[in-house]
C-alpha cells in the first residue's frame, strides 16, 4: 500500500488534521449512545481493508509526523524510553514484530531480509538501511526496542510475566494520554491501573489480568479506548503537564470545532515468542470535532455519550472543564433520531 505522509506538527502552530480517507477509516469507538468500562477485549483479527485494523501494524499518512514527534520527546526526555535489563529477550522479539509486520504490510516503504541472525532492515521513508545480527545488540545503532519504536508509530510498554501477574518492565511511552512509564516502571498490572476509577469495583481488571496471563503466541487481542484532548497534542504526559494543562481552560464556543480532540487508542496484545513477555500497544487516532461531524451518525452518538458520561469518568479523563461547552455545540448536530446499534 503505497502511502502520503504528510508534513504535521503535533505542537507549536499545531498543523496536524486528518485527510477526507482518514476521517473515513477513524476508528470510532463507540457502538451505543452511552460508555461505561468494560472488559472490552476481541482478537486482533485482520479487519476490512484500509481500515485500522486491516494488518497487525498500522502505518498511516500522519507516519513521519509521528516519528518526529517522538524524537523531538526523546531529545528532551530520554527518561521516555526505559527497559530493565531482564527485558532484552522481549525487546528483540519486539524487532522481530514490527519489522515482519511491517514488511510484510507496506513492502513499498520498509524491507526485511532474513539470513539465519543477519538481518537486512530498510525504512525507506526514514532513509534508514540497516544490516545487524538479530541478537546482537552491539550491531545495532540504539537498544533493540528503541531502535525499531523510533520508527514505528504508537507507544509500546512490554510486560514480563511471573507470580501470576505482569510487570511494566520496558517501554517506550512518548505519546501518552496522562500517565509516565518513569513512574509507572516495575510496576504490576493491578498498581498501575489503580488510579482508574470504577472499572475496580466492576470486576474489570480481575477478568482483563486473567485474560491475559493466558494470552497465546500467535493470537494477539486488541481493545479500544478514548480520551480527548485540546489541540492535536500527542505528548500529554504528566512530565509536560506545565505545558498542556491550561489548555483546557482555553475551549471557548468559538473554537471547540478546531481545538477539541477526540482520542481513541488502538491497544492491542501479542505474546511474544522467545520472552514470554506480553507487547502493548497503544496507536493514538486523533479527530477534532469539526472532522468528526462530516459523519453525522458520530455526531449524534458522540453528543449523547459526551453528554452522559459518569462524572468520575469525565473527571479522570480530564473533560470536566470543557465538558458542557462541547456538549452544547455538538448538541447542533444531534436531532434526536435513534441510532442503530453497533456500528
Ligand atoms: C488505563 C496500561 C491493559 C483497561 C490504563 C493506564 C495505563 C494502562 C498506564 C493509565 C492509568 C493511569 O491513570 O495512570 C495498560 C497496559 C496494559 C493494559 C500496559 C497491558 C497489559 C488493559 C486491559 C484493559 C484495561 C486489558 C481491559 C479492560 C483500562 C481502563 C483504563 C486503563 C478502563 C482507564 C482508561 C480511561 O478511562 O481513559 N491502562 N493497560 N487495560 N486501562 Fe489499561
Amino acid at each position: 500500500m503505497t502511502l502520503h505522509f504528510k508534513k504535521e506538527s503535533f505542537r507549536d502552530d499545531f498543523t496536524f488534521s486528518n485527510s477526507p480517507e482518514a476521517i473515513r477509516r477513524f476508528p470510532f469507538p463507540f457502538e451505543k449512545d452511552e460508555y461505561m468500562y468494560s472488559v472490552n477485549i476481541e482478537q486482533h483479527m485482520p479487519g476490512p481493508a484500509k481500515s485500522p485494523f486491516e494488518f497487525p501494524i498500522d502505518i498511516d499518512e500522519h507516519y513521519l509526523a509521528e516519528m518526529h514527534d517522538r524524537a523531538l520527546v526523546l531529545k528532551e526526555d530520554p527518561g521516555r524510553c526505559q527497559s530493565l535489563p531482564h527485558m532484552i529477550t522481549a525487546e528483540w522479539d519486539l524487532v522481530e514484530l514490527l519489522m515482519e509486520s511491517m514488511a510484510k504490510h507496506y513492502p513499498e516503504h520498509f524491507q526485511l531480509t532474513r539470513d539465519g541472525d543477519a538481518w537486512h532492515w530498510v525504512n525507506r521513508p526514514l532513509g534508514i538501511d540497516q544490516r545487524f545480527t538479530f541478537g546482537d545488540t552491539a550491531t545495532l545503532p540504539r537498544p533493540p526496542m528503541e531502535y525499531i519504536t523510533r520508527q514505528c508509530q504508537g507507544d509500546f510498554a512490554l510486560l514480563d510475566q511471573r507470580l501470576g501477574n505482569l510487570w511494566m518492565d520496558s517501554g517506550m511511552i512518548t505519546g501518552q494520554a496522562d500517565w509516565s512509564l518513569d513512574f509507572d516502571i516495575g510496576m504490576n498490572f493491578m498498581e498501575w491501573h489503580a488510579p482508574v476509577p470504577l472499572a475496580k469495583d466492576m470486576g474489570v481488571f480481575e477478568r482483563a489480568l486473567k485474560f491475559l496471563l493466558n494470552l497465546q503466541q500467535g493470537r494477539p487481542v486488541r481493545r479500544l479506548n478514548w480520551t480527548m484532548t485540546i489541540n492535536p497534542r500527542l505528548d500529554t504526559s504528566p512530565e509536560n503537564y506545565d505545558k498542556w494543562g491550561r489548555d483546557r481552560t482555553t475551549v471557548t464556543p468559538e473554537n471547540v470545532g478546531d481545538k477539541v480532540h477526540l482520542r481513541v487508542e488502538l491497544q492491542a496484545m501479542w505474546r511474544l515468542p522467545r520472552s514470554n513477555a506480553i507487547v502493548f500497544s497503544i496507536r493514538a487516532y486523533m479527530i477534532s470535532m469539526d472532522e468528526l461531524v462530516t459523519v453525522p451518525k458520530w455526531a449524534r452518538r458522540f453528543h449523547r455519550v459526551l453528554r452522559d458520561v459518569r462524572g468520575e469518568l469525565a473527571e479522570y479523563k480530564g473533560l470536566s472543564r470543557y465538558r458542557d461547552k462541547t456538549v452544547a455545540w455538538l448538541s447542533r448536530y444531534d436531532d434526536g433520531a435513534p441510532t442503530s446499534p453497533g456500528f
